[in-house]
């Protein structure tokens, strides 16, 4: 045999370099969103940013107002804006409360002397929910625990709001 004959590719090594590289292109193309999706959590971990500026510190008040704002919120792969709402307002001590305006019974909507009958309460008119200011279920109404309450923080005079948590936990 010549050497040139050495040299050349065999029908049966070129089709077995063709379906090798033809295979490993197709499995990294289906391997590699789910690894995207497998490391996702630990991605997104490390940014950290999920504190969202709201409001200028110098406008909360005592008397509780409603602020809404925009977070990014990821399922999976869909991202989308989503709207949230915080009944914000400063405490005698001068520290800042801000609570989630969702109602703990059934998840109805609060809001701030929402009822001409119950003045300085949160008031849910969906089945007569009651909490004092600081956001405590008033005794003997539906709701059975108090008002989610935000993280905060503060930082260049703008007050930054997470995550709203049960009370326990905030
Ligand atoms: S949902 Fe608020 S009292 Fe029932």
């Amino acid at each position: 045999m010549s050497e040139d004959k050495k040299k050349q590719v065999s029908r049966r090594q070129f089709l077995n370099y063709t379906l090798t590289g033809v295979g490993g292109f197709m499995a990294a193309g289906m391997l590699s969103p789910m690894l995207r999706f497998a490391i996702d959590p630990v991605l997104k971990a490390q940014g950290g940013g999920d504190f969202v500026a709201v409001v200028e510190v110098d406008k909360i008040t005592t008397e509780p107002q409603r602020f809404d704002f925009t977070i990014e919120q990821v399922d999976a792969w869909y991202e989308s804006e989503v709207t949230k709402s915080a009944w914000v307002f400063k405490q005698e001590d001068g520290s800042i409360l801000a609570l989630s305006p969702i109602c703990t019974h059934l998840g109805c909507v609060v809001s701030w002397e929402g009822s001409e009958n119950h003045p300085e309460r949160f008031y849910c008119p969906c089945h007569d929910g009651l909490y004092y200011k600081d956001g405590v279920n008033v005794p003997n109404t539906p709701p059975t625990e108090p008002l989610h309450v935000y993280d905060y923080k503060i930082q260049d005079g703008m007050l930054y709001l997470g995550k709203a948590k049960p009370r326990e936990e905030a």
